[in-house]
């Protein structure tokens, strides 16, 4: 991977939104839509972070994302100048070219292609910027708007993982998807 040494700032222009790097300006609005009970009921985290916890964060996100090789892409994703979701991509094993990607829409916007969208672009920041052989994402086995979101994506089922997470006081299974930068991929 060479890429991925001066990848910031990301700019990933979509049909219906950007996704780009936040910037200080984004937290008024970034912190509500990660606190969402409908959101927070879907996300796999233990509990959303608060304000100050996520301001406190500030410093260390944007070292990450500066750092070379660069691991950490936490971009927001804005449509006429509102910011209706989060995507990010982490390089879970840069020496064996492989990442995870994640993402949040508003509730307000759900259902009209946004998470596809954001998760098409994700994968072609993955493969055509960074420079992976891999990516994977998790989620939910009950969570069918996530899954139908990574298999209009390209990415397949692989297996599931039994208990594979505890949050909120509970195991959780998981359904584990993944791509291959080889594979036939939409936004390929
Ligand atoms: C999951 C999520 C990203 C989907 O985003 P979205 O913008 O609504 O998704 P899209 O509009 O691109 O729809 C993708 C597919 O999911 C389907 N879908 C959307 N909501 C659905 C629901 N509640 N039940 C069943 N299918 C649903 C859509 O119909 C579409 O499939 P189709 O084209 O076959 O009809 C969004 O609901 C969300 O942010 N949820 C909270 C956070 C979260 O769960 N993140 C993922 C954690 S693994």
């Amino acid at each position: 991977m060479t890429s991925i040494d001066s990848l910031h700032p990301v700019r990933l222009p979509g049909r219906r939104c950007l996704l780009r790097e936040w910037d200080d300006a984004d937290l008024v609005t970034l912190h509500p839509l990660i606190s969402d009970p409908r959101v927070v009921e879907r996300v796999l985290d233990e509990a959303p972070p608060s304000l100050a916890e996520i301001r406190a964060a500030l410093p260390a996100w944007r070292r990450a994302a500066q750092e070379a090789p660069r691991l950490s892409y936490r971009l927001v994703a804005v449509s006429a100048d509102r910011l209706v979701g989060l995507g990010t991509l982490t390089v879970t094993s840069p020496e064996h070219r492989r990442g995870e990607i994640g993402y949040v829409i508003h509730p307000d916007h759900w259902g009209r292609g946004l998470g596809t969208e954001i998760a098409g672009l994700l994968l072609r920041l993955a493969f055509a910027q960074v420079g992976l052989h891999r990516v994977e994402a998790t989620a939910r086995p009950d969570h069918v708007a996530s899954w139908r979101v990574l298999e209009k994506v390209g990415m397949r089922r692989e297996g599931s993982s039994r208990d594979h997470l505890f949050v909120r006081g509970a195991w959780w299974d998981s359904v584990r998807y993944g791509v291959l930068a080889t594979d036939r991929w939409p936004a390929g």
